[in-house]
């Protein structure tokens, strides 16, 4: 179910036509359905449902209030990596009892922070937290869950800079050293060790990492219940992926039906923390075209009023993100591949960049596009996720608003940054 979609030649987000949205709004402006997320949600549920599963939305993928409190209402829970992370999902109404908190560098006031809001559970990265924890914990005479997240080495067929579950990355414990710490867990007494965690990275296009990991990961869970901890819990992470092109990506059935089996013969619950699955096609970010520029050398550029600061991943990650005008009487393709762009009558090569002062301010190169005018504007596809969330004030930008549509109907749920909003917090001295 695409809830974006064309009709009468201009794009609608649910019932309401985006040119409306931006008319009201105005530019660059990301816009969410609704009715998107929550689909995207239950499907995750629905698939897994063969298992006692708790879903938890992975807030750096999307960590406005409203999206939160909208995944809180559907029974999410959330998985939180920072302290702040840890305040919005209470703020938006999360459930702490469903709250996971995973990262390699939790301060001691981060995890005082959590222990005082009886999270569900701490995913501990390294001895030294697993000690750190312990002592906290001792001091509150609380015992917190604990998984232990693992490092099992393998390979998730990610961007570089997205994979996780390599020995070289900095996430996670190594098995030689988690049994180590399975063995000596009697040192331990103020932590309940109950689970285990992997995150291999994102995303992540076929079932088999996942197969991978878990199957070397059912060998830790029979050593940890020879040596007397009470492992219920399974934590498989995020990653699940999303059509960036159009192109058919596999489903949560097709996980499910592999990683299932598995997670049952581990008599385990499991524990999911999705992202981008959930938001990354539920949102668009509208930009205005500012400018074309031809040069003499034959390059073509779009020059629109988003920038890297707005949605760095193009310029991070290489990403392919589809880009369309909103109102155009030229079909967008149902599939493209971003290595042949196909132009054809109206339709030409061109960059599309920002107004950023750096040459990796670009959203597209050589991408085939309907011809644009000054004052257009055009639709960044699959923005949902990693968006808003690692937006940035370079170049003294303010930054978006965000607008949530439902129905007929749609709500800012951030109001765009003002100059005023660039200086707060900063002294003359
Ligand atoms: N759990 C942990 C421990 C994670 O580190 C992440 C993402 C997730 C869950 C959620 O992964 P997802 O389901 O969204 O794939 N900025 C990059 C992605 C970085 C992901 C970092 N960790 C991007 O824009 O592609």
């Amino acid at each position: 179910m695409d809830m974006f979609e064309y009709r009468n030649k201009t794009l609608l987000c649910e019932k309401v036509k985006v040119e409306d949205i931006i008319s009201d709004v105005g530019t660059p402006a990301y816009v969410y359905s609704k009715n998107s997320i929550v689909t995207q949600y239950h499907a995750l549920e629905t698939a897994f449902r063969a298992v006692d599963t708790l879903i938890c939305f992975s807030v750096k993928s999307n960590s406005n209030l409203s999206i939160c409190k909208l995944l809180a209402g559907e029974g999410s829970g959330f998985d939180v990596v920072s302290g702040g992370e840890l305040f919005r999902a209470i703020r938006a109404g999360g459930d702490p009892s469903k709250i996971v908190f995973a990262g390699v560098g939790k301060t001691y006031q981060e995890l005082r922070y959590a222990l005082e809001n009886d999270i569900f559970m701490f995913n501990v990265e390294s001895l030294a937290e697993l000690e750190r924890i312990n002592t906290l914990a001792g001091e509150t005479g609380k015992i917190p869950k604990v998984a232990l997240r693992i490092n099992p080495d393998i390979d998730a067929k990610t961007h570089a800079k997205t994979t996780t579950g390599k020995k070289e990355n900095k996430f996670g414990i190594d098995f030689t050293e988690a049994e180590r710490i399975i063995k000596q867990s009697m040192m331990y007494p103020s932590i309940d060790l109950c689970g285990l965690h992997v995150h291999l990275g994102s995303p992540i296009y076929t079932v088999d990492p996942y197969v991978h990991a878990l199957k070397k990961i059912v060998t830790l869970i029979n050593k940890c219940r020879d040596a007397g901890l009470d492992i219920r819990y399974m934590n498989i992470g995020g990653g699940y992926c999303i059509s960036y092109t159009g192109e058919n990506v596999i489903q949560p059935q097709d996980y499910a039906s592999q990683i299932l089996p598995l997670v049952k013969e581990m008599q385990c619950n499991l524990i999911m923390e999705p992202g981008r699955f959930i938001m990354g096609n539920s949102g668009i970010l509208i930009t205005r075209v500012i400018y074309t520029k031809e040069t003499p050398h034959g390059k073509k550029f779009v020059i629109c009023d988003a920038a890297m600061n707005d949605l760095v991943r193009p310029a991070l990650y290489d990403a392919f993100h589809r880009i369309w005008p909103v109102n155009t009487n030229i079909k967008m393709p149902k599939v493209e591949n971003p290595d042949k762009p196909v132009t054809k009558k109206g339709i030409g090569l061109v960059d599309i960049v920002g107004p950023v002062c750096e040459s990796s301010d670009v959203f597209a190169t050589k991408r085939a596009l309907p011809s644009v005018r000054e004052g257009d504007l055009l639709a960044i596809y699959s923005a949902g996720a990693y968006g808003f969330s690692m937006s940035s004030n370079y170049n003294s930008r303010p930054r978006p608003c965000e607008v949530l549509v439902d129905g007929d109907q749609y709500h800012v749920i951030r109001e765009r940054e003002t100059y005023e909003d660039l200086v707060r917090g900063e002294n003359f001295v």
